[in-house]
């Protein structure tokens, strides 16, 4: 399975080097700035009309900014290309809808590239959460929160026109997490923000409630570094999952025992979707399980409503 990539910047060589680590080839990249360090056996394009056309891709890797998902990836789904794109799917519900139903008229598969979720640690984390060994989960704390160097900002992380702010760029894994365990869509939500001087969140605290006693807690930041774990309260124990977004350990307490449990991901971690997006596509699959078309609709709709909540 041939990869192009449309845009170069940092996760982009993250996932390269994860794409290496697994012997994925690369065929084509496309970033209108210029990519001058691009290896000659890869075809090199300064627009993505041109990857799009490009026969030799068989699955485009969208990591540009949030701003620009959706118009890449129907334009990739529409020349026949699957898709991997980069979190959040897009910055809407109804783009995210349009997005899915192009990709189904055109029988190629699409996913949003929320990495944490193929993690051996977080697989394993969820498996046991899964298993009832906490009991009926009732609880759920998560953060996801880092300090941009306040000197040299990323553009796409303060501009409101590349959509940035932080529940975009970091509250979709604590809310995805929130989802993958109590899948319901929230009853009510209540969203508290720290604004910036363009009106977007550097920083939020949002509350999930599912019914009358099943509770998400979870924020996110780009102004602070926060603890990053998840902490999973079930009615016969926990689960804490260190670093939750790039888990490779976590806590179990359960029936009174606590132990620690190490899963390392392999390179950057980024080459576990990777090879999950070949698998299922191999297998003739359109959307994945673990992060399957429904759950980045419900992503995408919880995020509308927090942003909507936090930007009033
Ligand atoms: N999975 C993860 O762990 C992870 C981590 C970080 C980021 N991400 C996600 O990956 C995506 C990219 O993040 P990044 O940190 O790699 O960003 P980045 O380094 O700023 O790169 C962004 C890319 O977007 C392209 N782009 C398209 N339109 C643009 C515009 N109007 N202004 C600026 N750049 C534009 C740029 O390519 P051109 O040269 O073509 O303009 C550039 O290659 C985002 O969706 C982000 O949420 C994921």
């Amino acid at each position: 399975m041939n990869w192009g990539f449309a845009g170069y910047g940092r996760i982009a060589r993250k996932f390269e080097e994860g794409l290496n680590h697994i012997g994925h080839d690369i065929v084509a990249i496309a970033s209108r700035s210029g990519a001058s360090d691009i290896n000659n056996s890869i075809a090199s394009y300064d627009n993505y009309e041109d990857l799009m056309n490009d026969p030799n891709v068989d699955i485009v890797y969208v990591n540009t900014t949030h701003n620009t998902h959706a118009k890449l990836t129907i334009a990739a789904l529409n020349a026949g290309k699957h898709v991997l794109c980069e979190k959040p799917l897009a910055t809407s519900a109804q783009d995210v809808k349009e997005m899915i139903s192009v990709a189904r008229a055109n029988e190629r598969f699409l996913m949003e590239a929320i990495w944490s979720r193929y993690l051996p640690g977080y697989q394993k984390a969820m498996k046991l959460i899964k298993s009832g060994v906490i009991g009926d989960i009732l609880h759920i704390n998560a953060n996801f929160g880092f300090r941009m160097d306040p000197g040299a900002p990323k553009k796409r992380l303060i501009d409101p026109k590349l959509a940035a702010g932080a529940i975009w760029d970091v509250g979709i894994y604590p809310i995805s997490l929130a989802q993958d365990i109590f899948v319901d869509d929230p009853v009510s939500m209540h969203v508290d923000a720290q604004l910036s001087e363009m009106n977007v969140e550097d920083r939020c605290a949002i509350q999930l409630s599912y019914d009358s006693d099943r509770f998400a807690q979870l924020t996110c930041a780009i102004n602070l570094n926060t603890v990053n774990d998840a902490v999973i309260t079930g009615t016969k124990g926990h689960m804490i999952m260190k670093d939750f977004w790039k888990c490779e350990r976590f806590i179990l307490i359960a029936s009174d025992e606590e132990s620690e449990h190490h899963y390392p991901m392999e390179s950057t971690g980024l080459c576990h979707e990777a090879i999950a997006c070949k698998d299922l596509i191999e297998a003739g699959q359109v959307q994945s399980p673990l992060i399957s078309w429904d759950h980045s609709t419900q992503l995408a709709k919880i995020m509308d409503k927090a942003i909507n909540m936090a930007r009033d």
